[in-house]
């Protein structure tokens, strides 16, 4: 078992990287690797000038939190729950792509709960003793939201196993002979750590959460809904056929449809009078180049190279890099995964193939497949 060394326990509470008043997700989201897209249009990752949107569209409560339904029953039980015995909720890890609403709904648990949540995330605790610092200040039943928690460093990560377990801390404190060890009790409280990467999870550490979801991607329907609302907040005038439209665009993620909706909203302003139609909302998509799926250049760029330049057969991940131009983590983490839930590519042993979709979606004339060795991959979209 990990022991906090606590030379001076001071300096470790100076410097605990905690807020206590809102989410601080940056830290992590400003380093996080495998987004070379910073400033993507349809990126799913937080621009940076956009942390003020995300908090001001933030839901605080759960029935303000759209979609997610499954999710939402089960969490509200859980914290009923919670609440009637007077006790901490249990550990919960929110899993899922970026901009799925996880560090909202951690605030939102811990307004349900009535509690305090105190935020920080894996890579801003540098030393065992800023995790002692944060957890040691808990009162009760609070809760400490560590976001990217997958980023822990791992003697760090083991701090928190007893903290978990038992609310115990094990401190040591001094150095060699000298060194005295203690175990300092904690206040009950509860974990809520996010995550958009659960296979680098520790299984140690994810086996210490009680309670485990995973965040999906969000139904046009859903998204229509949640453009409608932050419309509401944000006193943009736009009809429900025009957040369907911008809902269809919007990648399945509620931080999308609320960039897509503000850019709709400039265009409209310069461009038209009057509410945000249909029509509207197509062309002011077209505009910014974002097409009927949500695609936008760079994903259409990828398909053309699979359906024209190799003809539609597999073509493996660095060979595909090099003809885009990208770099081969970035297709991998950023380009690839909406591609494939949409059913537009497939991994197969040879490579990356485009699906019938895909030529359709390009409005290609399929190839002929008797000719050559071109045998299309027909796929559905998830959705
Ligand atoms: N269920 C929801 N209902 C309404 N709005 C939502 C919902 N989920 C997310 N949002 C909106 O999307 C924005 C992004 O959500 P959030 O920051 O919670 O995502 P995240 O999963 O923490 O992303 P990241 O992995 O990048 O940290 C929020 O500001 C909020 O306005
Ligand atoms: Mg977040």
């Amino acid at each position: 078992m990990a022991a906090v060394t606590w030379e001076n326990p001071d300096e470790g509470a100076m410097n605990a990287p905690i807020s206590t008043s809102g989410p601080t997700s940056e830290v992590a989201q400003a380093a996080a690797p495998g987004d070379q897209t910073g400033t993507r249009l349809v990126g799913a990752r937080a621009h940076d000038d956009e942390r003020e949107m995300d908090t001001s569209l933030r839901p605080l409560r759960l029935d303000e939190y759209l979609g997610q339904q499954r999710v939402k029953d089960n969490l509200s039980v859980l914290i009923e729950a919670a609440r009637q015995r007077k006790e901490a909720l249990d550990h919960l890890l929110l899993s899922g792509p970026p901009g799925l609403g996880k560090t909202t709904l951690a605030t939102v648990v811990a307004n349900e709960l009535g509690v305090a949540i105190k935020t920080t995330s894996g890579p801003a605790i540098e030393r065992s003793g800023d995790l002692a610092a944060l957890l040691s200040n808990l009162e009760s039943g609070d809760v400490l939201f560590i976001d990217e928690i997958h980023r822990l460093n791992r003697t760090i990560e083991e701090v928190l196993y007893s903290a978990m377990e038992d609310f115990t801390l094990d401190i040591i404190i001094g150095k060699g002979p000298a060194a005295r060890s203690l175990t300092l009790d904690i206040a009950p409280f509860t974990l809520i750590g996010a995550t958009t990467r659960t296979g680098l999870l520790s299984g140690p550490l994810r086996d210490r959460f009680g309670i485990n979801f995973r965040l999906d991607y969000y139904r046009p329907a859903e998204l229509e809904d949640i453009i409608l609302r932050s419309a509401t907040i944000l006193a943009v005038a736009i009809d429900r056929e025009a957040a369907a439209e911008i809902g269809r665009r919007s990648r399945g993620t509620p931080r999308l449809a609320n960039r897509l909706l503000k850019r709709v909203r400039d265009f409209a302003q310069v461009r038209h009078n009057g509410p945000i139609t249909e029509d509207i909302a197509a062309e002011a998509l077209a505009f910014f180049e974002v097409d009927a799926l949500g695609l936008d250049w760079m994903d259409i760029k990828i398909l053309n190279t699979l359906c024209e330049t190799f003809a539609g057969r597999p073509v493996g991940l660095t060979t595909l890099a090099n003809a885009t131009g990208e770099e081969a983590d970035g297709l991998e983490d950023v380009y690839e995964p909406y591609l494939l839930q949409q059913g537009l590519i497939v991994r197969t042993p040879k490579g990356r193939q485009a699906t019938r979709r895909a030529w359709e979606h390009l409005g290609l004339p399929l190839p002929a497949t008797d000719s050559s060795s071109v045998s299309l991959p027909a796929t559905d979209s998830l959705f």
